[in-house]
């Protein structure tokens, strides 16, 4: 492996310890020609193995380059990439996990034009997820973020756009600020049915934040009287012309989901008094299991105040109107499922 361009182009780069992954020549070559003429200002490495993309950096005219590495053979080896390439006096290398470091930089108040993501196989992209916003907040304008994984990036940076390449068994994502700073937020719920009240929370949600993920989750109190696909798709069809929401099933806890989704937020409605003890312990709980992530309530509009899925399935299966309490785009599916007896609502 060498460096490809620039001041230091040509070095060998030292043997790779067993364990890591290198960043391949042909990836690095494709990598820094998709970011182009672009260099200037610091380069973060995170999870940076040999340091080969933060050296390339340096050697491509980066200022300064940070390398964030916790294997002790990988430090070696970025000292000595640095050393080779008599880049060693531009760069900080430091012997952290990637939280850790992130927390650190983030006070410090440091700025970064590019940062480059290229955790080990055995790290999940949730994780990669997780630590996303806060690779916006160390973003100058216009700089961005290469993200190298070996799966393709599917649900975990939901509502982020870039660009994902594929070589070989490797995907490669960049992302622009613009894209990272957006703040996805999940409206969870049973949704059984999905209610006018649930659709006015969501449509409301929508205009707060960039993208709102509807989860639909199992909740263990309840015995859903429709499988959870069944729901997600009225859910769909209610959702389809607002643009910057999706519909997704959630297994398990809303934090991981959260967590996998890149959000920030978790939105729900709030109706009658009666609502509040509930979503209090709710949010205090989930805040205890991922403290970054934030629970917002939208106040249910006057008029759906005393609206529930519940009342809406006790009220179809007895033969009762359900106009005006589901969206009226699935009022005959709603009648046709729910009106059928099948012994509990
Ligand atoms: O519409 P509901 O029934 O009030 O929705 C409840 C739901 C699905 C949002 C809640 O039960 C949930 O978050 N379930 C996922 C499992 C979980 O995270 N449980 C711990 C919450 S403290």
């Amino acid at each position: 492996m060498r460096i490809i361009s620039g001041t230091a182009r040509g070095t060998r780069l030292a043997p790779v310890p067993r364990g890591v992954r290198p960043t391949s020549d042909r990836v690095r070559e494709s990598v820094f020609n998709s970011l182009g003429q672009f260099f200037g200002g610091d380069a973060l490495d995170l999870y940076a193995g040999t340091g080969a993309l933060g050296v390339e950096a340096l050697s491509r005219g980066c200022h300064r380059a940070v390398f964030v590495e916790k294997d002790r053979r990988a430090l070696a080896v970025i000292r000595e990439n640095l050393r080779r390439a008599r880049l060693a006096d531009r760069a900080e290398v430091v012997a952290s996990d990637v939280g850790r470091a992130l927390d650190r930089l983030l006070t410090d108040g440091r700025q970064f034009s590019l940062i480059f993501a290229d955790p080990p196989y055995k790290i999940a992209a949730s994780e990669v997820g997780a630590v996303l916003s806060w690779l916006g907040a160390l973003l100058v304008p216009g700089g961005r973020v290469v993200i190298e994984s070996g799966e393709a990036p599917a649900g975990g940076w939901v509502g982020t756009k870039g660009v994902t390449r594929r070589y070989g068994g490797t995907y490669v994502t960049i992302l622009e600020r613009s894209e990272i700073t957006m703040i996805v937020a999940v409206c969870p719920g049973s949704f059984d049915p999905v209610t006018a009240g649930h659709l006015d929370i969501i449509r409301r949600a929508s205009k707060i934040f960039d993208h709102v993920v509807v989860a639909v989750g199992a909740n263990l109190r309840k015995k859903p009287r429709l499988p959870a696909v069944e729901r997600a798709r009225l859910l769909e069809k209610v959702t389809a012309g607002i643009e910057n929401v999706s519909v997704e099933l959630m297994d398990g806890l809303l934090v991981n989901f959260a967590r996998e989704q890149g959000a920030r937020v978790i939105v729900k409605g709030l109706r009658a008094v009666s609502d509040f003890e509930s979503e209090f312990e709710q949010a205090q709980l989930n805040r205890t299991m991922y403290p970054e992530l934030e629970t917002v309530f939208i106040m249910a509009s006057a008029e759906h105040s005393f609206l529930s899925s519940s009342a809406v399935r006790e009220i179809a299966a007895l033969g009762g109107e359900v106009r005006g309490l589901v969206p009226e785009g699935i009022l005959e599916t709603v009648r046709e499922i729910y009106s059928s007896p099948d012994g509990n609502i």
